[in-house]
């Protein structure tokens, strides 16, 4: 069944998109509040644990801050913490994340993976970005943290890239914004290009869950519906949510 996590602070709590790196509220509260999300999806069986090594989390985002070139973001510093805990946790060998603009998302993701956050051996970490000098930009930023290329951006509609994916997919996160008269509707189309290759135990991530929650309505139908996902969790602790799904 689904669920929804929501802390009492998620429409007050605000950052600057052009100041990502900006602390929002002290490191204490934003570590409880992004445990308190874990805990929940332990409990709904999305995660195997809640555990994650906190001082390397830190070290990931002192290199992003200091290595990445990022016009904006909307990743909160709450949402960054709990992308690179749930990869940390879950390791996935192959992870596409798809919509990634200049890489911020993509590197919250893979940065569990690559670079001084790493806490396991990935095989492949793709960031798919459908506008070149985007993906060029990502793909740079990428290099900066990243000399192995085991993490890696490249310029493709999401959608092509999932359905010629030869191998299993393990986590897959969501955020293009397709084409104007689709926005994020098009999460749909790109989850079930990927969906034969997603595994059972396999994790989908979607950003924009609650600014998006109107165009991503059949998207959610979809993944809160048991026939085609386990269980699925919208997590609220900032204006733009993230739903987490399980095959
Ligand atoms: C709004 S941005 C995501 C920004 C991210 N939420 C952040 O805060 O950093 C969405 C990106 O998806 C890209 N995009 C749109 N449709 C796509 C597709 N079909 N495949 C890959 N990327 C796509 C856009 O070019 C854009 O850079």
């Amino acid at each position: 069944m689904a669920r929804t996590h929501q802390t009492s602070d998620w429409q007050t709590y605000k950052m600057h998109y052009r100041e990502p790196h900006h602390a929002v509220e002290p490191l204490e509260k934003e570590i409880a509040v992004v445990d308190a999300a874990l805990a929940e999806l332990h409990e709904a069986g999305i995660l195997p644990h809640t555990g994650y090594d906190a001082a390397r989390f830190l070290a990931h985002r002192k290199a992003v801050a200091e290595k990445f070139e990022i016009p904006w973001t909307a990743i909160t510093p709450r949402m960054q913490r709990l992308l690179y805990a749930i990869n940390a946790i879950t390791q996935p060998q192959n992870m596409i994340a798809a919509g990634v603009f200049c890489g911020n998302t993509f590197i919250s993701n893979a940065g569990a993976g690559v670079g001084p956050g790493a806490c396991y051996t990935a095989k492949q970490l793709i960031g798919v970005e459908i506008k070149p000098d985007e993906a060029e930009r990502a793909e740079r930023n990428v290099r900066r943290i990243d000399p192995t290329g085991v993490a890696r951006v490249v310029a493709a509609d999401a959608i092509d890239v999932c359905r010629d994916f030869p191998e299993p997919i393990h986590l897959l996160y969501l955020d293009a914004d397709g084409t104007p008269e689709l926005g994020k509707g098009i999460y749909l189309t790109i989850l079930q290009a990927a969906l034969d290759k997603m595994p059972p135990g396999a994790l989908v991530l979607a950003h924009n869950s609650v600014n998006c929650a109107e165009r991503l309505s059949r998207y959610l139908a979809f993944v809160r519906d048991p026939e085609n996902m386990r269980e699925s969790v919208n997590v609220i602790f900032d204006g733009e949510g993230l739903e987490v799904s399980v095959r």
